[in-house]
């Protein structure tokens, strides 16, 4: 009798550790009842997460840039406005409030900053460690630009859009009411998907999705499930290779140039002394014009004196 009891007990703590783990993030460690589970995102600094939700990208950053730093696996259409922008600068160690939300200005653990979106996106210039970020303006609108494996048949753009919105409820438990619009280029294979909140909605925070979907499709996803990001249409399931995310800030963001590259610098440099040796040229051609003038104005009034005296 008592070593069935025993039994029952070692099973039972089986199951119920078996139960201890964090879904939404593969490299959590859970302990402990009631389950707690956290990620490591510094030396000696372990972040207690709420494995119920997705995880705040701030936190995703820098466990990310941890497991980089200790050589862990980490592996795991066009512009909807004019102010929209994509993240050119990748991963950085972000400084996130206690909630997980990003701090408006980030360093990098360096002299350099910039002020970031509620993504955390840089939308200003960088400069040094005295610039100010008045406020973390809010990413109110994601583009997701999608390009998907080729298909058998056509698929039907309205059916496409319930099938983005399923999945997307299922897998990120994104409210369908988000997903503002789905446009389809059947020759590109892309599809694009708006998601939008109220401007001043702080209750959602799009950047966690757009995140996650971001890792599903061009490394491995986040979850400890390892399936893939895959929406059904009529049974047709869409395989994704390739994802290009923008954002759109509730105010335009700050940058001047953004990103001058060698080559565009090198036309800015031959065309600026193309327009030096025009005005040079200008320039000598009207001296001689001058010059001329002034001659036959000489000689004119020579002829004037001539025929008066
Ligand atoms: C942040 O710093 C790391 C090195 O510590 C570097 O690899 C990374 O590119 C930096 N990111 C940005 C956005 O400056």
């Amino acid at each position: 009798m008592k070593s069935v009891v025993l039994l029952l007990v070692v099973a039972f703590a089986a199951a119920a550790s078996a139960q201890c783990t964090c879904k939404n993030m593969k490299w959590a460690t859970c302990d402990g009842t009631p389950c707690q589970c956290s990620v490591m995102v510094g030396d000696g600094q372990s972040q207690v997460l709420d494995c119920e939700k997705l995880v705040p990208k701030c936190f995703l950053m820098k466990a990310e840039m941890y497991r980089a730093k200790k050589g862990l696996s980490t592996r795991t259409g066009g512009k909807p406005t004019e102010h929209a922008f994509v993240d050119n600068d990748g991963i950085y160690d972000p400084d996130c409030e206690t909630t997980g939300v990003f701090k408006a200005k980030q360093c990098n653990n360096t002299e350099e900053c910039w002020c970031v979106n509620s993504a955390g996106v840089r939308r200003t210039d960088k400069g040094d460690k005295n610039l100010k970020c008045e406020k973390l303006v809010e990413t109110y609108w994601v583009r997701l630009e999608l390009k998907h494996k080729p298909v058998t048949g056509q698929l039907d753009k309205t059916k496409l859009k319930t099938a983005m919105e399923n999945a997307m409820l299922e897998r990120y438990s994104l409210p369908k009411n988000l997903v503002a619009d789905v446009d389809y280029d059947k020759d590109a294979r892309l599809i694009v998907v708006d998601v939008k909140k109220d401007k001043n909605d702080k209750t959602q925070d799009l950047s966690r999705m757009a995140y996650y979907m971001e890792k599903d499709v061009k490394v491995l996803p986040l979850f400890q499930n390892p399936a893939k990001f895959e929406p059904s249409v009529e049974g047709q399931k869409l395989e994704m290779e390739n994802i290009l995310v923008y954002y759109v800030d509730a105010e335009p963001p700050t940058f001047t140039m953004k990103r001058l590259t060698g080559g565009v610098i090198a036309v800015i440099v031959v065309v600026s002394l193309a327009v030096i040796a025009g005005l040079l040229v200008l320039f000598f051609a009207r001296r001689r014009e001058q010059a001329k003038y002034q001659k036959t104005q000489v000689r004119e009034l020579d002829e004037m004196q001539k025929s008066l005296s």
